[in-house]
């Protein structure tokens, strides 16, 4: 299993260390336009893997391409990332070219491949790999959903008092801190609905604290996080280089479900070899579907950006 990290900055060298030390994939490329950049991370990296027991091999490559031929998966997180007090929505300008770039590159060395799209505006980069390549639609996924849940669960773990480990929970719809949806009425601790454990207005600042949780920690620590975002694409990969079929929401195209289409959007998906195996279809209140209604809105209106 061969997996190309596009972007060794923080994300992709993160996502790089996770999959490294998972032991599943026997290759990973790390590819930047920084000259020595990759090769200095993989380098340091491949010094860990003594103590942190891994086999993967990591190469670095300076936008050289060739090195990636053959991936089966791919992972875009080039581009720039956000400053304190920017939108994800404001990045579309520069990382609409390079995403665009970037795609060509990596299906011309590895036309199976299967994309992981992390760079941001990540739903509205997610669509433009769908308009400007024709691979088909199973094999383009975004990544935002599981970062978002994986928010949600430490912060509902952190109004409930106990290990996020015992919490489940979702986050679907726009990966914006708008358009996000985290799911409070279906998140559990063990099965027992979470409003059992912690008062309404509890769960609203849950809520709250998870839809503005990059914009959070964009702006305690200078720029967009890197460890959460690393650790949920290293997931992505692995439950599709392991055929796990684990659920995630993920931005994916839609053709109708949820009453949606012509966008994508996060929604829960099972991914396994062949990238998206299927589209779960929630049965949503009323109210949540109309909140999905207004982020696909919000979604429509940053994809309309990539005309002019
Ligand atoms: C975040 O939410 C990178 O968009 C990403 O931190």
């Amino acid at each position: 299993m061969k997996v190309t990290i596009v972007g060794a900055g923080a994300v992709g060298a993160s996502c790089a260390e996770y999959i490294a030390i998972k032991n599943f994939a026997s290759e990973v490329v790390l590819v930047d336009i920084k000259e020595n950049f990759a090769e200095g991370k993989a380098m340091d990296l491949m010094q860990t893997s003594s103590l942190n027991n891994f086999d993967t091999k990591i190469v670095g490559s300076t936008n050289d391409y060739s090195k990636t031929a053959g991936s089966d998966i791919a992972v875009i997180t080039s581009g720039i990332p956000r400053k304190p007090g920017m939108t994800r929505e404001e990045l579309i300008g520069i990382n609409a070219g390079i995403v665009k770039i970037v795609s060509e590159n990596l299906i011309k060395h590895s036309p199976n491949v299967i994309l992981i799209i992390v760079s941001n505006p990540m739903d509205t980069m997610t669509y433009l790999v769908h308009q400007t390549t024709n691979l088909p639609k199973n094999r383009i996924i975004g990544m935002g959903g599981a970062l978002d849940s994986a928010r949600f669960k430490y912060r509902l773990s952190e109004a409930m008092e106990c290990p996020s480990s015992d919490v489940d929970g979702m986050v679907i719809g726009g990966h914006s801190d708008k358009g996000m949806l985290p799911l409070t009425r279906l998140a559990t601790r063990n099965s027992v609905r979470v409003s059992e454990f912690i008062s309404e207005e509890r769960l609203y600042e849950v809520l709250e604290s998870t839809k503005v949780g990059g914009a959070t920690l964009t702006g305690m620590l200078g720029t967009s996080a890197w460890y959460a975002p690393g650790a949920a694409v290293s997931s992505l990969v692995h439950s599709i280089a392991c055929n796990q079929k684990k659920m995630f929401p993920c931005s994916v195209l839609l053709d109708g479900e949820y009453g949606l289409s012509d966008l994508c959007i996060g929604v829960p998906v099972i991914l396994g070899r062949n990238g998206i195996e299927k589209i779960v279809e929630l049965d949503l209140s009323d109210s949540e579907m109309e909140k999905l209604q207004e982020s696909a809105e919000g979604v429509k209106k940053t994809n309309a950006l990539l005309d002019s």
